[in-house]
């Protein structure tokens, strides 16, 4: 159930046409910006949940010896509202973020929001700040679910209370280059993720090890890295912050989510409308060599869409898909899925939620 705090005005009539002018909306990049509210929902020291509330946005307090500060125990989610031709703010599959919270609490020692709760709290939330969802086509407004364990613990053990916080930021293109094919290095030293370890939820731990190798390749001038499996090298798995898929005549292949990989909700929904569109999609292994020969390459992911890529850069070599361009097959995908989330074509696979 919703509390809203005492003295917070939560408007739902006024205020629902995307702010001004004042904001550069085809310039806004992927980062944060301040909104209106955001929600928090805690439980108790028996794990159960109390009723959640919109506050305004602001920070947190949190115990220095809170879970997710020292041990890392965390999980988030994203997720996008975006604006219809008519005006009204929609959301994009919220329960299949639901249901990947959920497991990956288990793997992680946490209790998780229901279904139910999870995708009310979020469209409360959107509903709140719903000004700060861009005009039609012009971005979207990314919305962060958290799930942190934010109770004292000093002996490594789940945290005794745990927290559910949602904020969101209207936001733009993920990759600098924007829309534009993006150039990847295939990362041969540091990895991911390893078999039995957690590279299949969406902890938070997840993150920061990318980070050093993220900067290393923007400093010698790409646009992120892809990272190989752990045992044998030779696999491919996924960039920092989305899945790959690879294309090859009619074949669209992308790497199985055994475990190492995120099972991404945009993955997951390529996948439906590539075989819809008539593609052959397979989820299986793929070489480095399987990906260096591809037609196309593109990445998926809630904050980049689709995204074609250029080239890939392995070890002393260098591929170009496409000359460079986006490909054809990519740009089918990416229309077909922005349409459908966009509400600017026929949603006939139910993806789409007010
Ligand atoms: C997303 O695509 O929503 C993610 O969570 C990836 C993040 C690194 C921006």
């Amino acid at each position: 159930s919703l509390k809203i705090q005492a003295g917070v005005t939560v408007s739902t009539t006024k205020d629902t046409a995307a702010l001004g002018s004042d904001i550069d909306w085809e310039n806004i990049g992927f980062g944060i910006r301040s909104t209106d509210f955001m929600y928090v929902m805690k439980t108790d020291r028996s794990g159960e949940w109390r009723s959640g509330e919109l506050l305004p946005f602001g920070n947190l307090e949190l115990s220095p010896a809170a879970g997710v500060l020292n041990y890392g125990q965390g999980l988030f989610e994203g997720m996008k509202a975006y604006r219809t031709q008519d005006g009204s703010a929609v959301l994009f599959r919220p329960k299949e973020n639901a249901l990947r919270m959920i497991s990956g609490a288990k793997r992680m020692c946490m209790p998780a929001p229901s279904v139910g709760d999870f995708t009310a709290a979020v469209k409360s939330t959107v509903k709140a700040n719903v000004r700060w969802v861009p005009p039609h086509g012009k971005g979207s407004l990314y919305i962060r679910p958290l799930l942190i364990g934010s109770g004292a613990i000093l002996g490594l053990a789940p945290a005794p209370e745990y927290s559910f916080i949602i904020y969101v930021s209207p936001v733009g293109n993920y990759f600098k280059s924007g829309l534009a094919p993006i150039s990847l290095k295939v990362e041969t030293f540091y990895h991911r993720a390893a078999p039995g370890g957690t590279g299949g939820v969406k902890t938070i731990g997840n993150y920061a090890p990318v980070l050093k190798t993220q900067l290393d390749a923007k400093d010698q001038g790409f646009s992120d890295v892809l990272y190989l499996d752990a045992a044998e090298n030779k696999y491919v798995e996924e960039v920092s912050s989305c899945n790959i898929f690879t294309v090859k005549g009619n074949t669209i292949s992308t790497p199985e989510t055994l475990g190492t990989i995120l099972p991404g909700i945009t993955r997951k929904s390529i996948i439906e409308l590539a075989r819809d569109m008539g593609y052959k999609v397979k989820e299986t292994a793929v070489t480095v060599e399987e990906l260096l020969d591809a037609d196309e390459v593109f990445c998926t992911g809630t904050a980049v869409v689709v995204n074609p890529v250029g080239s890939i850069t392995y070890g002393d070599r260098r591929v170009t898909y496409s000359d460079g361009g986006v490909g054809k097959v990519s740009r089918a995908l990416s229309t077909s899925l922005t349409d459908i989330q966009m509400g600017r074509s026929e949603d006939k696979f139910g993806w789409v939620e007010q």
